[in-house]
Protein backbone atom coordinates (compact mmCIF):
# COMPACT_ATOMS: atom_id res chain seq x y z
CA UNK A 1 0.00 0.00 0.00
CA UNK A 2 1.60 3.33 -0.91
CA UNK A 3 0.97 6.42 1.22
CA UNK A 4 -2.19 7.73 -0.59
CA UNK A 5 -3.77 4.00 0.06
CA UNK A 6 -2.74 4.54 3.39
CA UNK A 7 -4.62 7.75 3.98
CA UNK A 8 -7.54 6.21 2.29
CA UNK A 9 -8.13 3.39 4.67
CA UNK A 10 -7.73 5.75 7.17
CA UNK A 11 -10.44 7.86 5.94
CA UNK A 12 -12.67 4.59 5.58
CA UNK A 13 -11.75 3.78 9.14
CA UNK A 14 -12.60 7.05 10.87
CA UNK A 15 -16.00 7.61 8.60
CA UNK A 16 -16.97 3.78 9.77
CA UNK A 17 -15.88 4.71 13.30
CA UNK A 18 -18.21 7.66 13.07
CA UNK A 19 -20.91 6.25 11.77
CA UNK A 20 -21.04 3.49 14.31
CA UNK A 21 -20.82 6.31 16.85
CA UNK A 22 -23.57 8.06 15.58
CA UNK A 23 -25.36 4.94 15.42
CA UNK A 24 -25.15 3.94 18.92
CA UNK A 25 -26.25 7.78 19.73
CA UNK A 26 -29.41 7.10 18.32
CA UNK A 27 -29.92 3.43 20.02
CA UNK A 28 -33.09 4.03 22.16
CA UNK A 29 -33.95 1.85 24.98
CA UNK A 30 -37.14 0.38 24.44
CA UNK A 31 -39.00 0.83 27.78
CA UNK A 32 -37.74 2.43 31.54
CA UNK A 33 -39.53 0.46 34.51
CA UNK A 34 -39.39 2.08 37.75
CA UNK A 35 -39.11 1.01 41.33
CA UNK A 36 -39.26 3.04 44.30
CA UNK A 37 -40.28 6.07 46.83
CA UNK A 38 -41.63 9.37 46.46
CA UNK A 39 -38.40 10.80 44.53
CA UNK A 40 -39.96 8.69 41.57
CA UNK A 41 -43.22 8.38 42.20
CA UNK A 42 -46.08 9.68 39.28
CA UNK A 43 -49.12 8.95 40.67
CA UNK A 44 -49.68 5.67 41.75
CA UNK A 45 -50.37 6.91 45.40
CA UNK A 46 -53.44 8.58 44.19
CA UNK A 47 -54.83 5.45 43.54
CA UNK A 48 -54.01 4.16 47.24
CA UNK A 49 -57.31 4.36 49.62
CA UNK A 50 -56.59 5.88 53.48
CA UNK A 51 -53.17 7.07 53.25
CA UNK A 52 -51.89 10.97 54.00
CA UNK A 53 -48.69 10.00 51.55
CA UNK A 54 -50.30 11.80 48.04
CA UNK A 55 -49.16 14.78 46.33
CA UNK A 56 -52.84 15.96 45.67
CA UNK A 57 -53.27 19.69 47.44
CA UNK A 58 -51.44 22.75 45.81
CA UNK A 59 -48.31 24.14 45.75
CA UNK A 60 -47.48 20.54 44.09
CA UNK A 61 -47.21 20.50 40.80
CA UNK A 62 -47.02 24.03 40.55
CA UNK A 63 -44.16 24.29 38.25
CA UNK A 64 -45.02 21.01 36.31
CA UNK A 65 -46.44 21.38 32.57
CA UNK A 66 -50.41 21.34 33.90
CA UNK A 67 -49.33 23.70 36.93
CA UNK A 68 -51.53 21.34 39.06
CA UNK A 69 -51.15 18.49 41.69
CA UNK A 70 -49.82 15.62 39.72
CA UNK A 71 -48.90 13.28 42.18
CA UNK A 72 -44.87 13.97 41.90
CA UNK A 73 -44.37 15.03 45.75
CA UNK A 74 -41.98 18.01 43.66
CA UNK A 75 -42.99 21.89 42.28
CA UNK A 76 -42.97 20.46 39.06
CA UNK A 77 -41.22 17.55 37.18
CA UNK A 78 -39.31 14.76 39.29
CA UNK A 79 -36.68 12.24 38.64
CA UNK A 80 -38.57 9.59 36.98
CA UNK A 81 -39.70 12.09 34.28
CA UNK A 82 -36.42 13.95 34.06
CA UNK A 83 -34.57 10.11 33.23
CA UNK A 84 -37.30 9.72 30.78
CA UNK A 85 -36.93 12.54 28.94
CA UNK A 86 -32.84 11.93 28.77
CA UNK A 87 -33.58 8.72 26.78
CA UNK A 88 -36.02 10.37 25.00
CA UNK A 89 -38.99 8.75 26.14
CA UNK A 90 -42.44 9.98 27.47
CA UNK A 91 -43.08 9.37 31.42
CA UNK A 92 -43.31 5.37 32.34
CA UNK A 93 -47.56 6.15 33.93
CA UNK A 94 -47.97 4.57 37.20
CA UNK A 95 -49.01 0.93 37.16
CA UNK A 96 -52.25 1.67 39.28
CA UNK A 97 -53.04 4.28 36.39
CA UNK A 98 -52.49 1.34 33.80
CA UNK A 99 -55.16 -1.27 36.14
CA UNK A 100 -57.40 1.24 37.24
CA UNK A 101 -61.08 -0.23 36.01
CA UNK A 102 -61.83 3.32 35.41
CA UNK A 103 -59.30 3.12 31.99
CA UNK A 104 -61.06 1.18 29.51
CA UNK A 105 -58.03 0.95 27.78
CA UNK A 106 -58.23 -1.92 24.92
CA UNK A 107 -54.18 -1.48 24.33
CA UNK A 108 -53.29 -2.30 27.61
CA UNK A 109 -50.92 -5.21 27.15
CA UNK A 110 -49.23 -2.80 25.00
CA UNK A 111 -48.87 0.50 27.23
CA UNK A 112 -46.83 -2.31 30.00
CA UNK A 113 -44.39 -2.93 27.24
CA UNK A 114 -43.69 1.29 26.86
CA UNK A 115 -42.72 1.24 30.63
CA UNK A 116 -44.50 1.01 33.91
CA UNK A 117 -44.03 2.92 37.46
CA UNK A 118 -44.51 0.61 40.05
CA UNK A 119 -43.41 3.64 42.58
CA UNK A 120 -45.04 4.40 45.66
CA UNK A 121 -44.32 7.94 47.78
CA UNK A 122 -43.65 6.85 51.67
CA UNK A 123 -42.37 3.19 50.16
CA UNK A 124 -39.11 1.66 51.66
CA UNK A 125 -37.12 -1.65 51.18
CA UNK A 126 -38.97 -2.91 54.40
CA UNK A 127 -42.69 -2.92 54.94
CA UNK A 128 -42.62 0.26 56.90
CA UNK A 129 -44.80 1.09 60.34
CA UNK A 130 -47.80 0.35 58.60
CA UNK A 131 -49.44 2.63 59.72
CA UNK A 132 -52.97 3.06 57.93
CA UNK A 133 -52.85 6.46 57.36
CA UNK A 134 -49.37 6.82 55.78
CA UNK A 135 -49.82 3.29 53.64
CA UNK A 136 -47.54 2.64 50.31
CA UNK A 137 -46.71 0.32 47.94
CA UNK A 138 -43.38 -1.01 49.65
CA UNK A 139 -40.56 -2.44 47.60
CA UNK A 140 -41.82 -6.06 47.74
CA UNK A 141 -45.42 -5.60 46.63
CA UNK A 142 -43.72 -2.90 43.74
CA UNK A 143 -41.62 -6.41 42.47
CA UNK A 144 -45.16 -9.13 42.76
CA UNK A 145 -46.96 -6.49 40.67
CA UNK A 146 -44.49 -6.35 38.08
CA UNK A 147 -44.04 -10.30 38.13
CA UNK A 148 -48.23 -10.44 37.74
CA UNK A 149 -47.35 -8.05 34.77
CA UNK A 150 -44.64 -10.15 33.20
CA UNK A 151 -46.65 -13.18 33.61
CA UNK A 152 -49.74 -11.03 31.87
CA UNK A 153 -47.69 -10.45 28.84
CA UNK A 154 -45.63 -13.27 28.74
CA UNK A 155 -49.23 -14.84 27.66
CA UNK A 156 -49.98 -12.05 25.48
CA UNK A 157 -46.86 -11.88 23.39
CA UNK A 158 -44.45 -14.21 23.57
CA UNK A 159 -41.99 -15.68 26.11
CA UNK A 160 -39.21 -14.79 23.75
CA UNK A 161 -40.13 -11.31 22.28
CA UNK A 162 -40.87 -10.81 26.23
CA UNK A 163 -37.53 -11.36 27.35
CA UNK A 164 -35.71 -9.24 24.55
CA UNK A 165 -37.94 -6.62 25.11
CA UNK A 166 -37.47 -6.31 28.78
CA UNK A 167 -33.57 -7.35 29.18
CA UNK A 168 -33.03 -4.30 26.51
CA UNK A 169 -35.05 -2.30 29.06
CA UNK A 170 -33.83 0.15 32.08
CA UNK A 171 -35.10 -1.22 35.82
CA UNK A 172 -34.63 2.04 37.80
CA UNK A 173 -34.50 1.49 41.55
CA UNK A 174 -34.80 4.35 44.38
CA UNK A 175 -35.36 3.28 47.72
CA UNK A 176 -34.35 2.99 50.96
CA UNK A 177 -34.68 7.00 51.85
CA UNK A 178 -37.42 5.82 54.01
CA UNK A 179 -36.30 2.86 55.75
CA UNK A 180 -33.21 4.84 57.04
CA UNK A 181 -36.07 8.21 58.01
CA UNK A 182 -37.77 4.98 59.93
CA UNK A 183 -34.85 4.46 61.83
CA UNK A 184 -34.44 7.30 63.39
CA UNK A 185 -38.30 8.03 63.94
CA UNK A 186 -38.56 4.26 65.87
CA UNK A 187 -37.35 3.50 68.97
CA UNK A 188 -38.65 0.04 68.54
CA UNK A 189 -36.12 -0.56 65.84
CA UNK A 190 -33.65 1.23 67.86
CA UNK A 191 -33.65 -0.86 69.93
CA UNK A 192 -33.63 -3.97 68.28
CA UNK A 193 -30.91 -3.70 65.88
CA UNK A 194 -27.79 -1.45 65.68
CA UNK A 195 -27.15 0.74 63.19
CA UNK A 196 -24.71 -2.15 60.80
CA UNK A 197 -27.68 -4.87 61.68
CA UNK A 198 -30.17 -2.60 60.29
CA UNK A 199 -28.47 -1.55 57.28
CA UNK A 200 -27.36 -5.61 56.33
CA UNK A 201 -30.30 -6.80 56.32
CA UNK A 202 -31.60 -3.62 54.66
CA UNK A 203 -29.34 -4.57 51.31
CA UNK A 204 -29.98 -8.20 52.26
CA UNK A 205 -33.80 -7.87 51.62
CA UNK A 206 -33.15 -5.28 48.48
CA UNK A 207 -30.90 -8.33 46.81
CA UNK A 208 -33.87 -10.72 46.91
CA UNK A 209 -35.69 -8.51 45.42
CA UNK A 210 -33.79 -7.44 42.51
CA UNK A 211 -33.35 -11.23 41.93
CA UNK A 212 -36.76 -11.91 41.42
CA UNK A 213 -36.30 -8.94 38.67
CA UNK A 214 -33.55 -10.49 37.81
CA UNK A 215 -35.57 -14.14 37.30
CA UNK A 216 -38.34 -11.94 35.24
CA UNK A 217 -35.93 -11.24 32.24
CA UNK A 218 -34.67 -7.88 33.80
CA UNK A 219 -30.65 -7.09 32.67
CA UNK A 220 -29.82 -3.79 33.35
CA UNK A 221 -30.46 -1.98 36.37
CA UNK A 222 -29.85 2.16 37.08
CA UNK A 223 -29.76 1.87 41.20
CA UNK A 224 -29.63 4.74 42.82
CA UNK A 225 -28.48 5.34 46.35
CA UNK A 226 -29.80 6.92 49.24
CA UNK A 227 -29.44 10.58 49.44
CA UNK A 228 -27.44 12.91 52.12
CA UNK A 229 -30.72 12.43 54.47
CA UNK A 230 -29.94 13.90 57.44
CA UNK A 231 -29.28 17.13 55.38
CA UNK A 232 -33.31 17.48 54.55
CA UNK A 233 -34.79 20.46 56.04
CA UNK A 234 -36.94 17.86 58.26
CA UNK A 235 -34.19 16.18 59.84
CA UNK A 236 -32.18 19.41 60.03
CA UNK A 237 -34.58 20.36 62.96
CA UNK A 238 -32.83 18.03 65.15
CA UNK A 239 -29.81 19.72 65.03
CA UNK A 240 -30.24 23.57 65.15
CA UNK A 241 -30.61 23.83 61.35
CA UNK A 242 -27.20 21.77 60.80
CA UNK A 243 -27.24 18.50 59.11
CA UNK A 244 -27.89 15.66 61.25
CA UNK A 245 -24.84 13.78 61.72
CA UNK A 246 -26.27 10.25 62.70
CA UNK A 247 -28.38 10.26 59.69
CA UNK A 248 -25.75 10.98 57.22
CA UNK A 249 -23.27 8.44 58.76
CA UNK A 250 -26.31 5.84 58.56
CA UNK A 251 -26.91 6.76 54.88
CA UNK A 252 -22.73 6.53 53.91
CA UNK A 253 -22.60 3.16 55.56
CA UNK A 254 -26.03 1.59 53.52
CA UNK A 255 -24.42 3.33 50.36
CA UNK A 256 -21.00 1.59 50.96
CA UNK A 257 -22.79 -1.94 51.81
CA UNK A 258 -25.20 -1.19 48.75
CA UNK A 259 -22.49 -0.79 46.36
CA UNK A 260 -20.33 -4.04 47.70
CA UNK A 261 -23.90 -6.07 47.03
CA UNK A 262 -24.29 -5.04 43.68
CA UNK A 263 -20.45 -6.17 42.90
CA UNK A 264 -21.23 -9.50 44.52
CA UNK A 265 -24.29 -9.85 42.62
CA UNK A 266 -23.20 -9.38 39.50
CA UNK A 267 -20.42 -11.76 39.38
CA UNK A 268 -23.53 -14.49 40.68
CA UNK A 269 -25.61 -13.75 37.60
CA UNK A 270 -24.99 -13.58 33.51
CA UNK A 271 -25.12 -10.96 31.35
CA UNK A 272 -26.19 -8.51 34.48
CA UNK A 273 -25.13 -5.12 34.08
CA UNK A 274 -25.80 -1.77 36.71
CA UNK A 275 -25.00 1.41 37.29
CA UNK A 276 -24.85 2.80 40.50
CA UNK A 277 -25.35 6.50 41.40
CA UNK A 278 -23.86 8.01 44.46
CA UNK A 279 -26.65 10.83 45.54
CA UNK A 280 -25.16 11.07 48.29
CA UNK A 281 -22.18 12.90 47.48
CA UNK A 282 -24.00 14.17 44.12
CA UNK A 283 -26.46 16.48 46.81
CA UNK A 284 -24.13 16.92 49.67
CA UNK A 285 -21.44 18.82 46.03
CA UNK A 286 -24.84 21.34 45.70
CA UNK A 287 -25.19 21.75 49.61
CA UNK A 288 -21.55 22.73 50.09
CA UNK A 289 -21.25 25.06 46.43
CA UNK A 290 -24.63 25.98 46.10
CA UNK A 291 -23.95 29.46 44.75
CA UNK A 292 -22.49 27.79 41.20
CA UNK A 293 -25.70 26.09 40.42
CA UNK A 294 -27.84 28.93 41.42
CA UNK A 295 -28.58 28.09 44.69
CA UNK A 296 -29.49 30.64 47.42
CA UNK A 297 -31.00 28.89 49.79
CA UNK A 298 -29.53 25.44 51.11
CA UNK A 299 -31.40 24.46 54.18
CA UNK A 300 -34.99 25.86 54.28
CA UNK A 301 -37.88 24.09 52.58
CA UNK A 302 -39.52 26.51 49.56
CA UNK A 303 -42.89 25.33 50.95
CA UNK A 304 -43.74 24.60 54.22
CA UNK A 305 -44.47 26.07 57.96
CA UNK A 306 -42.35 26.85 60.29
CA UNK A 307 -38.94 26.49 61.52
CA UNK A 308 -37.10 26.22 58.26
CA UNK A 309 -40.59 25.66 56.48
CA UNK A 310 -39.93 21.97 58.05
CA UNK A 311 -42.30 21.67 61.12
CA UNK A 312 -45.40 21.55 59.04
CA UNK A 313 -46.55 19.92 55.79
CA UNK A 314 -46.51 21.61 52.31
CA UNK A 315 -50.30 22.27 52.00
CA UNK A 316 -52.63 25.44 50.52
CA UNK A 317 -51.96 27.20 53.82
CA UNK A 318 -48.23 27.39 53.83
CA UNK A 319 -45.51 29.42 53.04
CA UNK A 320 -44.01 29.42 49.94
CA UNK A 321 -41.06 30.84 48.43
CA UNK A 322 -40.84 33.17 45.32
CA UNK A 323 -37.52 31.29 43.68
CA UNK A 324 -38.28 27.77 43.44
CA UNK A 325 -34.67 27.59 41.16
CA UNK A 326 -32.73 29.25 44.27
CA UNK A 327 -33.91 26.38 46.82
CA UNK A 328 -32.30 23.44 47.31
CA UNK A 329 -35.46 21.82 49.21
CA UNK A 330 -39.14 22.07 48.02
CA UNK A 331 -40.60 20.43 51.11
CA UNK A 332 -39.18 19.11 54.19
CA UNK A 333 -37.92 15.81 52.56
CA UNK A 334 -37.85 16.17 48.46
CA UNK A 335 -35.85 18.25 46.36
CA UNK A 336 -36.58 21.06 43.91
CA UNK A 337 -37.24 19.74 40.29
CA UNK A 338 -34.37 22.77 39.86
CA UNK A 339 -32.04 20.30 42.22
CA UNK A 340 -33.32 17.07 40.67
CA UNK A 341 -32.32 18.14 36.94
CA UNK A 342 -28.90 18.74 37.63
CA UNK A 343 -28.38 15.16 40.11
CA UNK A 344 -30.61 13.41 37.10
CA UNK A 345 -27.86 15.50 34.79
CA UNK A 346 -24.83 13.44 37.00
CA UNK A 347 -26.89 10.20 36.89
CA UNK A 348 -27.11 10.60 32.87
CA UNK A 349 -23.77 11.58 31.77
CA UNK A 350 -21.91 10.85 34.83
CA UNK A 351 -18.72 11.70 36.09
CA UNK A 352 -17.12 8.51 37.34
CA UNK A 353 -16.82 10.47 40.74
CA UNK A 354 -20.89 9.93 40.80
CA UNK A 355 -21.20 6.49 38.71
CA UNK A 356 -19.83 3.36 38.91
CA UNK A 357 -18.74 1.14 37.45
CA UNK A 358 -20.47 3.19 34.04
CA UNK A 359 -22.93 5.88 33.80
CA UNK A 360 -26.73 5.56 32.58
CA UNK A 361 -25.95 6.43 29.65
CA UNK A 362 -23.21 3.89 29.03
CA UNK A 363 -25.89 1.66 30.51
CA UNK A 364 -27.79 1.62 27.54
CA UNK A 365 -25.15 0.87 25.36
CA UNK A 366 -24.00 -2.18 27.14
CA UNK A 367 -26.04 -4.82 25.27
CA UNK A 368 -25.98 -3.07 21.90
CA UNK A 369 -22.84 -2.37 21.51
CA UNK A 370 -22.17 -6.48 21.27
CA UNK A 371 -25.21 -7.17 19.01
CA UNK A 372 -23.08 -4.46 16.59
CA UNK A 373 -20.69 -6.74 16.17
CA UNK A 374 -21.70 -8.50 13.09
CA UNK A 375 -22.64 -5.69 11.41
CA UNK A 376 -18.98 -3.98 12.31
CA UNK A 377 -17.32 -7.21 11.20
CA UNK A 378 -19.64 -7.09 8.11
CA UNK A 379 -18.43 -3.65 7.27
CA UNK A 380 -14.91 -4.56 8.19
CA UNK A 381 -14.69 -7.24 5.44
CA UNK A 382 -16.04 -5.21 2.74
CA UNK A 383 -13.15 -2.22 3.63
CA UNK A 384 -10.08 -5.17 3.08
CA UNK A 385 -11.82 -6.19 -0.07
CA UNK A 386 -12.08 -2.36 -1.13
CA UNK A 387 -8.70 -1.92 0.04
CA UNK A 388 -7.60 -4.67 -1.88
CA UNK A 389 -8.79 -3.70 -5.07
CA UNK A 390 -7.68 0.32 -4.68
CA UNK A 391 -4.03 -1.28 -4.27
CA UNK A 392 -4.82 -3.96 -7.24
CA UNK A 393 -5.56 -0.73 -9.27
C1 LIG B 1 -59.98 2.00 46.56
O1 LIG B 1 -61.36 2.02 46.80
C2 LIG B 1 -62.15 1.89 45.62
C3 LIG B 1 -63.61 2.09 46.01
O2 LIG B 1 -63.91 1.44 47.20
C4 LIG B 1 -61.88 0.49 45.02
O3 LIG B 1 -62.65 0.31 43.84
C5 LIG B 1 -60.40 0.39 44.68
O4 LIG B 1 -60.10 -0.90 44.20
C6 LIG B 1 -59.54 0.68 45.89
N1 LIG B 1 -58.15 0.78 45.46
C7 LIG B 1 -57.18 0.04 45.97
C8 LIG B 1 -55.82 0.24 45.39
O5 LIG B 1 -57.35 -0.79 46.85
C1 LIG C 1 -49.71 -4.31 57.25
O1 LIG C 1 -51.13 -4.31 57.22
C2 LIG C 1 -51.69 -5.27 56.36
C3 LIG C 1 -53.21 -5.12 56.34
O2 LIG C 1 -53.65 -4.16 57.26
C4 LIG C 1 -51.27 -6.68 56.83
O3 LIG C 1 -51.79 -7.63 55.92
C5 LIG C 1 -49.74 -6.76 56.81
O4 LIG C 1 -49.33 -8.02 57.30
C6 LIG C 1 -49.14 -5.66 57.68
N1 LIG C 1 -47.69 -5.66 57.54
C7 LIG C 1 -46.86 -5.56 58.58
C8 LIG C 1 -45.41 -5.54 58.27
O5 LIG C 1 -47.23 -5.46 59.73
C1 LIG D 1 -54.05 -8.53 27.82
O1 LIG D 1 -53.56 -9.69 28.45
C2 LIG D 1 -54.54 -10.38 29.21
C3 LIG D 1 -53.85 -11.55 29.91
O2 LIG D 1 -53.28 -12.39 28.97
C4 LIG D 1 -55.67 -10.86 28.29
O3 LIG D 1 -56.66 -11.51 29.05
C5 LIG D 1 -56.27 -9.65 27.58
O4 LIG D 1 -57.24 -10.06 26.67
C6 LIG D 1 -55.17 -8.85 26.88
N1 LIG D 1 -55.75 -7.62 26.36
C7 LIG D 1 -55.57 -7.24 25.08
C8 LIG D 1 -56.24 -5.97 24.68
O5 LIG D 1 -54.91 -7.85 24.28
C1 LIG E 1 -24.65 19.00 64.40
O1 LIG E 1 -23.94 19.75 63.42
C2 LIG E 1 -22.54 19.91 63.70
C3 LIG E 1 -21.98 20.84 62.62
O2 LIG E 1 -22.13 20.29 61.35
C4 LIG E 1 -21.88 18.56 63.75
O3 LIG E 1 -20.52 18.71 64.04
C5 LIG E 1 -22.58 17.70 64.80
O4 LIG E 1 -22.02 16.39 64.77
C6 LIG E 1 -24.06 17.62 64.53
N1 LIG E 1 -24.70 16.93 65.63
C7 LIG E 1 -25.65 16.02 65.44
C8 LIG E 1 -26.24 15.37 66.64
O5 LIG E 1 -26.03 15.70 64.34
C1 LIG F 1 -26.78 -14.16 28.18
O1 LIG F 1 -26.73 -13.63 26.87
C2 LIG F 1 -26.53 -14.61 25.85
C3 LIG F 1 -26.32 -13.90 24.54
O2 LIG F 1 -27.29 -12.89 24.34
C4 LIG F 1 -27.75 -15.55 25.85
O3 LIG F 1 -27.59 -16.54 24.88
C5 LIG F 1 -27.88 -16.20 27.23
O4 LIG F 1 -29.05 -16.98 27.28
C6 LIG F 1 -27.94 -15.14 28.32
N1 LIG F 1 -27.92 -15.79 29.63
C7 LIG F 1 -28.77 -15.42 30.58
C8 LIG F 1 -28.68 -16.21 31.85
O5 LIG F 1 -29.58 -14.53 30.45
Amino acid sequence: MDYLDMMKTFFLFTTIFIFNLGFLEAQKVPAVYVFGDSLVDVGNNNYLNGTFAKAIFPYYGIDFPTKKPAGRFCNGKNAADLIAEKVGLATSPPYLSLVSSKIKNSNRNVSFLNGVNFASGGAGVFNGNNQSFWKSIHMTKQVEYYSQMYEQLAHQIGASTLQKHISESIFLVVIGNNDIFDYFNSLDLQKNNTPQQYIKSMVSSLKVQLQRLYKNSARKFEIAGVAAIGCCPALRLKNKTECFSEANSLSVKYNRELQSMLKKWQLENKNLSYSYFDTYNAIQDLIQNPTSHGFVDVKAACCGIGELNAEFPCLPSANICSNRQDHIFWDSVHPTEATTRIIVDRLYNGPSQYTSPVNMKELLHVSIAKSLFPINFFILLSLMVTCYQIKVK
